[in-house]
């Protein structure tokens, strides 16, 4: 098993990574508030994995409520979330309960909402079962829901007590999934990680074949980067780089998101080509040339990824853009890369830069 340590003073927790970590309630049980815990899936995960949890942790006389949500993007929203509380009072849930969250990264945003606006907020713990949520949504606490306008607009920073990545469930994970996964790898190599980068373009097969040993590897360092980059900047307020630079792509990925309608594009396509976006822009502004750009094209395809965005019109992106997080003072904050392997945000762009490089990477 490999253990990372994210360090965040009294609310520091470990992140475990290895191969059947569910079947033993003692990796869990010293991360319980109480003998209560809830554990919140939906109707895909719950099938494959519910019971192994569950039976482990009633062995060592734990008691279990299951909350199953339906499956997609497009349930990240109020509903869910009510009908987490829904179980969590029907069950008389208290202070002293423990939220599981089992499943990708929309299980884990939802779980995390409800345990930080709980009874005003509990224990919670994220074991993600998509190569995404292992990588990336897990970490880091930042939880919430989608809003019709926006991507993510209703949510808070509420970090797990413990992350638990059991490498084994990747192995009923669709393609397309572990594809959507090797988006947000990859973004830590071109962000910050050039020698996990050059590990990629080598290992991409073994990646996109489900080889154990290069996929643990390669969970384990992007979490490294994950928990360096959010011990130095938790709550995203760095003025330049800081956690914003986690989403290169985002600003992107977000409008073809919210405008192709929740779940049509995934989330880490929608990253995909939102990445090959902000690498065009920064050519523009003379920071990579035309062989980087075909360099990052290049790993996406190899990873089974998009590297076009769909024909919105460059209005409906922009409209969508503006929402962003991101926005300060009405002032657009894109995350662009100075080089392969480092990024920045940047006000720089202009307007015509941004539309241009819109309209040459969407196509029908
Ligand atoms: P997801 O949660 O929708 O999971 C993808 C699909 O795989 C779902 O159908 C799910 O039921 C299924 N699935 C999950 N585990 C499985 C398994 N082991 N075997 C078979 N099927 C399985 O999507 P995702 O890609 O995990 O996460 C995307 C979400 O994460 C988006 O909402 C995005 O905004 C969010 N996100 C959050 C953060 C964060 O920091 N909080 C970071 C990145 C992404
Ligand atoms: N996925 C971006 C972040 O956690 O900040």
């Amino acid at each position: 098993m490999r253990c990372l340590n994210l360090a965040l003073a009294e609310r520091s927790y470990p992140i475990l990574i290895g191969n059947d970590l569910l079947q033993s309630a003692e990796n869990l049980q010293p991360y319980l508030r109480g003998p209560r815990v809830a554990v919140i899936s939906n109707t895909t995960v719950a099938p494959l994995y519910l019971s192994t949890v569950v039976t482990s942790l009633e062995k060592v006389g734990v008691g279990v409520t299951a909350i199953i949500l339906p499956d997609g993007e497009k349930f990240k929203n109020w509903e869910s979330l009510n009908a987490i509380y829904d179980g969590l009072l029907a069950a008389r849930c208290d202070r002293g309960t423990t939220l599981i969250a089992l499943g990708g990264g929309v299980i884990g945003d939802l779980a995390g909402f409800a345990a930080a606006t709980y009874q005003r907020g509990v224990s919670f713990i994220q074991i993600p079962t998509t190569l995404l949520s292992q990588v990336d949504s897990s970490v880091g606490g930042k939880t919430g829901i989608n809003h019709p306008r926006g991507k993510n607009m209703v949510g808070a920073f509420w970090q797990p007590k413990l992350v638990l990545a059991d490498t084994r469930t990747l192995r009923s994970l669709p393609a397309r999934e572990l594809s959507a996964g090797l988006a947000e790898v990859i973004k830590y190599g071109l962000i910050r990680d050039l020698p996990f980068l050059e590990w990629l373009e080598a290992n991409m097969d073994s990646l996109v074949g489900r080889d154990d040993d290069a996929l643990a590897y390669a969970i384990e360092r992007s979490c490294r980067n994950k928990a360096e980059v959010v011990a130095d900047d938790e709550f995203e307020t760095a003025k330049e780089g800081g956690r914003a630079l986690l989403n290169l792509g985002h600003t992107f990925g977000h409008a073809i998101e919210s405008g192709m309608g929740y779940g049509n594009w995934l989330h880490g396509e929608a990253v995909a080509a939102g990445t090959v976006m902000a690498a065009e822009l920064s050519r523009r502004l003379g920071w990579l040339s035309e062989a980087d750009v075909d360099r990052v094209r290049d790993i996406l395809q190899r990873a089974g990824l998009p590297v076009c965005g769909p024909m919105l019109g460059a209005e409906q992106y922009l409209e969508f853009m503006s929402h962003d997080k991101k926005v300060v003072d009405g002032r657009m904050r894109l995350v662009l890369l100075k080089s392969i392997g480092s990024a920045v945000t940047t006000s720089d762009a202009e307007h015509a830069d941004i539309l241009a490089t819109i309209n040459a990477c969407c196509h029908e």
